[in-house]
């Protein structure tokens, strides 16, 4: 059995530290790239606070061939599965291929609600030798939830797996 649970005290940079610790026991080693999304989702929701949503969107190819973010690994409530990139907040972290941190996703152009509740969000990408390969998103029912030591934190664990996932 893993127990990867938190300790609640801990500050957020221990706290991300020790979720890239659990990330790094349970991806390392483990060459399908599924699994360790799944687990690192879970890891996400079991370490970070305040969230209505934790998971991945990968790169893919839509009908006509354009890069487009297809739905991974999550926790959450059932969401958008392709996400054209440019657009929304995911779609944003895609196309510059880097971190989006949005206190109010009502104020974001061409956000993208696919659960009402949320309000503000934490999009980061992983990249694999410059490219995008996927983004980690995170949504909280909380505005202005996202420090830049969270985006710090999930900038590590996207490091991490980038030849993992
Ligand atoms: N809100 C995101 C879409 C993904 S869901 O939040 C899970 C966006 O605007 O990209």
């Amino acid at each position: 059995m893993f127990d990867f649970k938190p300790d609640s005290a801990l500050d957020t940079p221990e706290r991300y530290r020790q979720l890239c610790d659990a990330a790094d026991a349970l991806t390392g080693g483990e060459p399908d790239a599924v699994a360790n999304m799944a687990n690192v989702a879970a890891l996400l929701w079991e370490f970070v606070p305040d969230l209505n949503w934790a998971g991945f969107y990968r790169m893919g190819e839509s009908a006509s061939g354009a890069d487009e973010l297809v739905l991974g690994p999550f926790v959450g409530r059932p969401a958008c599965i392709r996400i054209p990139v440019g657009r929304g907040v995911c779609g944003a972290a895609a196309a510059d291929g880097t971190t989006q941190l949005v206190e109010d996703v009502h104020a974001f152009p061409g956000h993208i609600a696919c659960d009402a509740a949320s309000r503000s969000e934490l999009v980061v990408p992983v990249l694999r030798d410059g490219q995008v390969i996927a983004v980690i998103d995170l949504d909280s029912p909380n505005p202005a939830r996202f420090t830049e030591e969270d985006a710090k934190g999930v900038e590590n664990l996207a490091a991490l797996l980038s030849s993992r996932i």
